[in-house]
C-alpha cells in the first residue's frame, strides 16, 4: 500500500472498479463500507465504485448480485451505475480493480503515467488468493454470485485492516 498519499488530510478516497458497475465493484463498494461504519470509520473515508464501459450507467445493482448480498447483510438498494472517468485517477487515492481487463482499461486512461501506484488488483488484499481476479459472474449461475461475495467479503476485510495499519486509524472498541 502505497503512503505516499497517506495522512487523512481529509478523506481517504477508496474507489473500486468492475466492467459494468452493476455486480463486482457495487458489492465491493457496499461491503467495504459496512466495515467501514462497523468500525467508527465512516466520516474517514469516501467510497464509490464504477465501471470502465458506459453499458450500464445509471442502472440499479444487478438483481442477482443485491439479493446475494442482502441475504448477507448488505444492502446495495441506492447504487446507480457510473463510469469510471480520467479524473478519478486523480481524485481518488486508492483504485481497486477487479480484474486484469479493468486493470488495462484504467490506465490506459493515465496517458502521462502518473498515478500507476494508486491502481491495484482488490485480490492483492485477498489473504487467501486462488487467483489474482475476481470472476466476473454476469453470464454464469447462481453459485458465482456467491462465489463472488465470499472472496469480497475476506479481501475487504483484509484491505480494511491494511489501511487501518497504513493511515494509523483508531477503531471503535466495540467494532
Ligand atoms: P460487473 O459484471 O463488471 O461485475 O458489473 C458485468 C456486468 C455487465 C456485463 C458484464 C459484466 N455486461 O456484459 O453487460
Amino acid at each position: 500500500m502505497d503512503k505516499s498519499n497517506s495522512k487523512p488530510k481529509d478523506k481517504i478516497r477508496i474507489q473500486f472498479v468492475c466492467l459494468g458497475n452493476i455486480c463486482r465493484s457495487p458489492l465491493a463498494e457496499g461491503v467495504f463500507r459496512k466495515k467501514v461504519e462497523e468500525a467508527g470509520l465512516a466520516d474517514i473515508f469516501e467510497i464509490r465504485s464504477s465501471g470502465t464501459s458506459d453499458w450500464h450507467v445509471g442502472e440499479g445493482a444487478d438483481t442477482r448480485m443485491a439479493e446475494t448480498a442482502e441475504r448477507h447483510g448488505v444492502s446495495l438498494k441506492n447504487h446507480a451505475a457510473r463510469q469510471f472517468r480520467k479524473e478519478d485517477l486523480e481524485q481518488f487515492d486508492h483504485i481497486l480493480v477487479m480484474d486484469k481487463d479493468n486493470l488495462n482499461d484504467v490506465l490506459y486512461l493515465d496517458t502521462e503515467d502518473r498515478y500507476g501506484s494508486k491502481v491495484r488488483l482488490f485480490r492483492e488484499f485477498d489473504p487467501s488468493p486462488d487467483c489474482f481476479q475476481v470472476p466476473d459472474p454476469y453470464y454464469g449461475g447462481p453459485d458465482g454470485f456467491e462465489n463472488v461475495y465470499l472472496i469480497v467479503e475476506r479481501t475487504a476485510e483484509n484491505l480494511l485492516q491494511v489501511l487501518i495499519r497504513t493511515y494509523n486509524l483508531e477503531v471503535e472498541q466495540n467494532s
